[in-house]
């Protein structure tokens, strides 16, 4: 039986997701900035849990009826085992109770595991905008991707 637990995070949730983003990304985003998001009114803060441990977490702006995917992560020793799949799962039902049908995002060129995710998801490419993002040893792409059909790939 899946045990996981998907719910929206609260502001007095901070410190943990503080805790998670530090171990997804380098460098990560400050605490008054994931508080921004957490308590902000356009913004969608979503997280899955396993045995009470916070292990994966999904953040989203929206705008009428679009959404944009700001930040997705799973804690690295979780990963590979359908973490994200499900967490967006969970948000694409999430965007659509609330008449959010398309859903927006960027990622990095040699994002090859979160790209082959969201290809899985059905999103697909609309552009890329060059040297987007920086790096060690120069820039790279960002690869704009969407969804804008967020029922379920199996359900269609
Ligand atoms: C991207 C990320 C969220 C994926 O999380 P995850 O829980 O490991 O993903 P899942 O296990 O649900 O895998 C979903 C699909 O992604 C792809 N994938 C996942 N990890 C992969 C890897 N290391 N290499 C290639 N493809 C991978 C696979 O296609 C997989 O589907 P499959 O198992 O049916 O082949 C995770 O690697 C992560 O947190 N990375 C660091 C933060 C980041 O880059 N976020 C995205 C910013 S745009």
């Amino acid at each position: 039986m899946n045990n996981n637990r998907l719910r929206p995070l609260t502001a007095a949730e901070l410190p943990r997701l503080s805790e998670l983003e530090t171990c997804c990304f380098a460098p990560p985003w400050s605490d008054a900035q994931l508080l921004s998001y957490l308590s902000g009114k356009r913004y969608l803060c979503y997280g899955i849990w396993q045995a009470g441990r916070l292990n994966g977490f999904a953040l989203l702006s929206t705008v009428l009826d679009e959404a944009e995917l700001l930040q997705i992560g799973v804690r690295p020793d979780c990963r590979g085992q359908g973490l994200a799949s499900e967490l967006m799962h969970y948000v694409h039902e999430e965007l659509q109770s609330c008449g959010v049908n398309r859903n927006m995002l960027e990622v990095r060129s040699s994002n090859d595991a979160a790209r082959k995710l969201y290809v899985r998801l059905g999103y697909q490419e609309d552009g890329i905008r060059k040297g987007y993002y920086p790096t060690d040893s120069g820039r790279e792409d960002a690869i704009l991707m969407s969804c804008n059909n967020l029922t379920l790939p199996s359900e269609r």
